[in-house]
C-alpha cells in the first residue's frame, strides 16, 4: 500500500507525522511519499500545487493532506493547493461526518455526515473584480451531471452505512437556476433509494436546526459552499476542529484531510490534536482500500484514549497532554 503525504503548513508537518505514525503501526509495510503544497512552498518558490506534487497524487491515488495557509485577501498567482488538488484528482465528493466522541467539548446523540459537492457551486475559481475595483463577481455553477453524481454518493452511503435519512440542503428559494436544479435533480435521484427518507432544508434553517437539534441530522447531502459552512459547525458538536475528519473521494482516487486550517495560532507548538488526520487516515482505510476492520481498530483506540481522558489542549487547556504523546498513546493501544 502506498500512501502521498502533503503536509501544508502550519500544525500540517505536527498532526500529519502524527497520523502516519499510527497507519504505520496498522500497516507496517506502508510505503510513504512526500510531496509539497502550500503558502510555504509559494512564498519559496512561487508555485503553492507544483506539478510533480499532483503528479505523485495521481498516481499514488491516495493523498493523506494536512492543511494550507491561504490569505484571505488577492494574491497574484495564488490560489488554494488544496481547492486546486480535489479538482486536479477530481475528487467529486467530500465526506464530513460528525458523531458523538467521549470529549466534554460534543453533543450526545450526534451522528451525522455532511455529503459535500466539491467539483463546482460557487467554487468554481471563476472570480473577478471590475478595473475599478469597485464590483468583485464569482460564478456559480451547478449541473446535472455533478449532482447526480453527488446525490447517488450520497445514498450509497446512508445505505451502506445503515442510515436512515438524506437531507437535501440549498437555497432554491432564492437561487432557483442553480440550487433549485441541485434541489430537483437529488429528488430525482432519491427515487432510486426508495429505503432512505429524504426531505430538503434551506440552508439558513439547516444552520438553526444543526445549531439547536444536531440529532436530527443523519446524511446532509448539499452544493460545495453550505457543505463547507456546514460542516465547520457540524464539527464543534464532535467535539471541535481538532476532531474533526474528512475524505474527499473520487472514482479511482482519494484525498484525506482534516476539516481544521493551519491553525497559525498554535503552529509550532506541538499541541495541535492529531485526532482530526488520525480520524481522516482511518476514512481512506475504511472508504478507500476497503480496509474496514483496520479503520474501526483505530477508531475503537481513539474512542478509548478519550474516554480515559487523554486530552489534548484544545480539549483540556494547559494541561493536555502534547500533540505527539496522544499519537504515542494511540499506537500504543493500537498494539
Ligand atoms: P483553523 O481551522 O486553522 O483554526 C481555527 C481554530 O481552531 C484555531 O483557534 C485553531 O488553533 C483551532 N484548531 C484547528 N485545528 C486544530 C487542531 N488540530 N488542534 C487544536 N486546535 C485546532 O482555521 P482558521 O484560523 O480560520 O484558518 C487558519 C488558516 O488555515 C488560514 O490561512 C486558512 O485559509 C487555512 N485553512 C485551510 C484549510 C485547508 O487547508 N483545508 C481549511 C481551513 C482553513
Ligand atoms: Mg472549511
Amino acid at each position: 500500500m502506498k500512501l502521498c503525504v502533503i503536509e501544508g503548513d502550519g500544525i500540517g508537518h505536527e498532526v500529519v507525522p502524527a497520523a502516519v505514525r499510527v497507519l504505520r503501526q496498522v500497516i507496517p509495510e506502508l510505503e510513504v511519499v512526500s510531496a509539497e503544497a502550500g503558502w510555504d512552498r509559494f512564498q519559496d518558490t512561487g508555485e503553492a500545487l507544483p506539478e510533480e506534487t499532483v503528479k505523485t497524487a495521481k498516481d499514488v491515488g491516495a493523498v493523506l493532506f494536512g492543511a494550507c495557509s491561504s490569505p484571505s485577501y488577492a494574491v497574484a498567482g495564488y490560489s488554494s493547493p488544496i481547492v486546486s488538488l480535489r479538482k486536479r484528482m477530481e475528487t467529486f465528493a467530500n465526506l464530513r461526518p460528525t458523531r458523538f466522541l467521549p470529549v466534554p467539548t460534543a453533543r450526545a446523540g450526534v451522528d451525522l455526515v455532511v455529503v459535500r459537492e466539491n467539483t463546482e457551486g460557487l467554487y468554481v475559481g471563476d472570480e473577478h473584480t471590475d478595473d475599478a475595483g469597485n464590483t468583485g463577481t464569482a460564478t456559480k455553477r451547478i449541473t446535472r451531471a455533478a449532482t447526480e453524481r453527488i446525490a447517488h454518493t450520497a445514498f450509497r452511503l446512508a445505505r451502506n452505512e445503515k442510515r436512515k435519512r438524506v437531507t437535501i440542503v440549498h437555497k432554491g428559494n432564492v437561487l432557483p437556476q442553480t440550487d433549485g436544479l441541485f434541489r430537483r435533480v437529488a429528488y430525482e435521484v432519491a427515487k432510486s433509494y426508495r429505503d432512505i427518507e429524504t426531505d430538503d432544508l434551506l440552508v439558513d434553517t439547516a444552520a438553526y436546526w444543526m445549531v439547536k437539534e444536531p440529532a436530527r441530522f443523519d446524511v446532509v447531502l448539499t452544493p460545495n459552499l453550505y457543505g463547507d459552512i456546514l460542516s465547520d459547525m457540524a464539527a464543534a458538536w464532535g467535539g471541535g476542529l481538532g476532531l474533526a475528519p474528512a475524505l474527499n473521494i473520487g472514482s479511482q482516487v482519494a484525498v484525506a484531510e482534516p476539516v481544521h486550517g493551519s491553525a497559525p495560532d498554535i503552529a509550532g507548538k506541538g499541541i495541535a490534536n492529531p485526532t482530526a488526520v488520525i480520524l481522516s487516515a482511518a476514512m481512506l482505510l475504511r472508504h478507500h482500500w476497503n480496509k474496514p476492520a483496520i479503520a474501526d481498530r483505530i477508531d475503537a483506540a481513539v474512542n478509548a484514549a478519550l474516554s480515559r481522558g487523554d486530552y489534548t489542549a484544545d480539549i483540556v487547556g494547559d494541561k493536555g497532554m502534547s500533540t505527539a504523546e496522544f499519537a504515542d498513546i494511540i499506537c500504543a493501544q493500537l498494539g
